[in-house]
């Protein structure tokens, strides 16, 4: 089983010819409410990828409201087990999303329900060592952790997807997600960030990576955009997975389905190497069309 643990939101996402600049108003022709939020946009990606070879499952919060409603649906369509998600009292998370030409995007995320999402959900759930558990920031670290505890004493596996970047990430906490998580995923500014969060400043994505991985025990696999990814591992080896080459219309919901790509392919069995070349490919898939979970490919698109 993979199960992700994370937040759900309903994304609200327009397209403007140029991205606003602070005190600037500019106008789009409309906007569209699609399925997102990191957590939601990893299970949906592990589930196409997957398509029932592994049961894909969803810990998360929404609020008792309309988009709460249309964010279990869609997870339910997608054949995501849907039981383990936590009804509460704050509106179910919304991002504001703007995407420009060039399909550069800026991302508001209002977290609501997200922010209250524990890790106590998991307490009838159990782990078997065959499982995968995918984490992200969107949602409290405190309760991720906890979540990633209880995965590592099963003996299962866990893969931290450090997005959004915490601008104020503590050393103390980056060294137990580096403890907990068998894979670190992070992409260029993040790897930035938590390389800088161990006092190293000013490092690129690959050398932070490194550095990452020689600071605990997980393997840092550190996403670089058109130019594929790469992992480090903590005895020093390292490896590296190509892109194919696309024209992005929207990169919206990328970085997600690295994640649950990759996370669905290790499920299957691949070794990491394959697994990275296959997440990768569908991540460059993902910005062919507008929003997250709306581009994302299926498991024949990724195979074909
Ligand atoms: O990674 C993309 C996601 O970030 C969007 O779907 C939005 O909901 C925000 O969480």
């Amino acid at each position: 089983m993979i199960l992700v643990f994370g937040s759900i939101n309903i994304d609200l996402v327009t397209r403007v010819s140029a991205l606003p600049r602070p005190g600037e108003t500019v106008l789009a022709d409309s906007y569209r409410t699609l399925p997102g939020g990191k957590g939601a946009n990893q299970a949906v990606a592990a589930a196409r990828a997957l398509e029932g070879q592994v049961p894909v499952r969803m810990a998360g919060a929404v609020g008792r409201d309309g988009f709460g409603a249309l964010a279990r649906e869609t997870l339910g369509r997608e054949g995501i087990a849907t039981d383990l998600l936590q009804e509460v009292a704050e509106a179910t998370g919304c991002a504001f999303i703007q995407v420009d030409d060039g399909g550069e995007n800026v991302i508001t995320v209002a977290g609501g329900a997200n922010r209250l999402l524990a890790a106590s959900v998991l307490n009838n759930a159990p782990f078997t060592p065959a499982d995968i558990l995918v984490l992200q920031l969107e949602t409290p670290l405190a309760e991720s952790l906890k979540a990633a505890a209880l995965m590592r004493a099963a003996g299962g596996r866990v893969i931290l997807n450090l997005a959004p970047a915490p601008p104020d990430l503590a050393a103390a906490d980056l060294r137990r997600i580096l403890d907990l998580a068998n894979l670190l995923v992070v992409n260029e500014h993040e790897a930035a960030a938590a390389a800088g969060s161990l006092g190293r400043q000013g490092l690129n994505a690959r050398d932070a990576a490194r550095m990452l991985a020689s600071a605990g025990a997980a393997t840092v696999v550190a996403t670089l955009g058109p130019d594929g990814a790469i992992a480090a591992a903590a005895d020093g080896t390292h490896i590296g997975a190509a892109s194919p080459r696309i024209v992005p219309v929207d990169t919206t919901g990328a970085g997600d389905t690295f994640v649950g790509v990759l996370a669905a392919s290790l499920a299957e069995g691949l070794a990491l190497q394959p697994a990275m070349e296959r997440a990768c490919k569908a991540a460059a898939l993902a910005c062919l069309a507008l929003g997250a979970q709306s581009a994302m490919p299926r498991r024949k698109t990724i195979l074909g």
